[in-house]
C-alpha cells in the first residue's frame, strides 16, 4: 500500500523514471514496440463482502465496491418492491448473496433468485426487483454510470454512489 502510494507521486522504479500518470511505457527493447503498462501505480485493496454489507443499512441505495473496465461492482440491500424500469444501453447482472429476490418482467415469467444465484437482465428489458421475503443482499455488475432506476426518475434514483 505504502509502496503504491509512493509510486503514485512519481519517482523511479529501477532505472525507469515514473511520472505521476497511471500509464507509462517501458523503453523499447531491441526494436520492439514499447510495452504499455496500464494501471501502473494504482493500489490494490481487497473488498470483504461481510464488512462491506455491514457498513450500510439503507435499502435500494447501491454502494460502489469496485470498478473495472468501465463497469462497476455495486452492493445493495433490498426490501419490498422497487420501481418498474429498464436500462437503455446496459445489461444488468444480479447476484444474490443472501435472501430471496424475485425479478418481475412485463412479458415474461418472474425469475426467483436464491442465495448464490445470478441473473442477467438484458438491456431494454423492463423489470422490477421485488424482495417480499425479507431483506436481500445483492451484488450488481453493470456499467458504472447505469442508474438504479434506469429510465425512470423516482425517489429511489441514486445519482452518485457512495464508495465503500
Ligand atoms: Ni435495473
Amino acid at each position: 500500500m505504502e509502496r503504491y502510494a509512493k509510486e503514485r507521486q512519481g519517482g523511479s522504479v529501477g532505472d525507469i523514471e515514473v511520472g505521476v500518470a497511471d500509464t507509462y511505457s517501458f523503453p523499447s527493447i531491441r526494436g520492439h514496440s514499447p510495452i504499455p503498462v496500464a494501471h501502473y501505480g494504482k493500489h490494490m485493496e481487497k473488498v470483504t463482502l461481510d464488512a462491506a454489507f455491514g457498513s450500510f443499512d439503507e435499502h435500494w441505495s447501491p454502494r460502489l465496491a469496485a470498478e473495472l473496465n468501465g463497469q462497476a461492482v455495486k452492493l445493495a440491500k433490498l426490501d419490498g418492491e422497487f420501481v418498474w424500469h429498464h436500462h437503455d444501453d446496459a445489461d444488468e447482472l444480479f447476484l444474490v448473496r443472501s435472501g430471496r429476490l424475485r425479478v418481475e418482467f412485463r412479458d415474461d415469467e418472474d425469475v426467483t433468485l436464491e442465495e448464490g444465484e445470478l441473473l442477467v437482465v438484458p438491456a431494454g428489458v423492463e423489470h422490477r426487483p421485488v424482495a417480499d421475503d425479507g431483506e436481500v443482499e445483492v451484488l450488481l455488475f453493470e456499467p458504472t454510470e447505469t442508474k438504479n432506476t434506469g429510465n425512470v426518475e423516482s425517489e429511489e434514483t441514486e445519482e452518485e454512489l457512495e464508495r465503500i
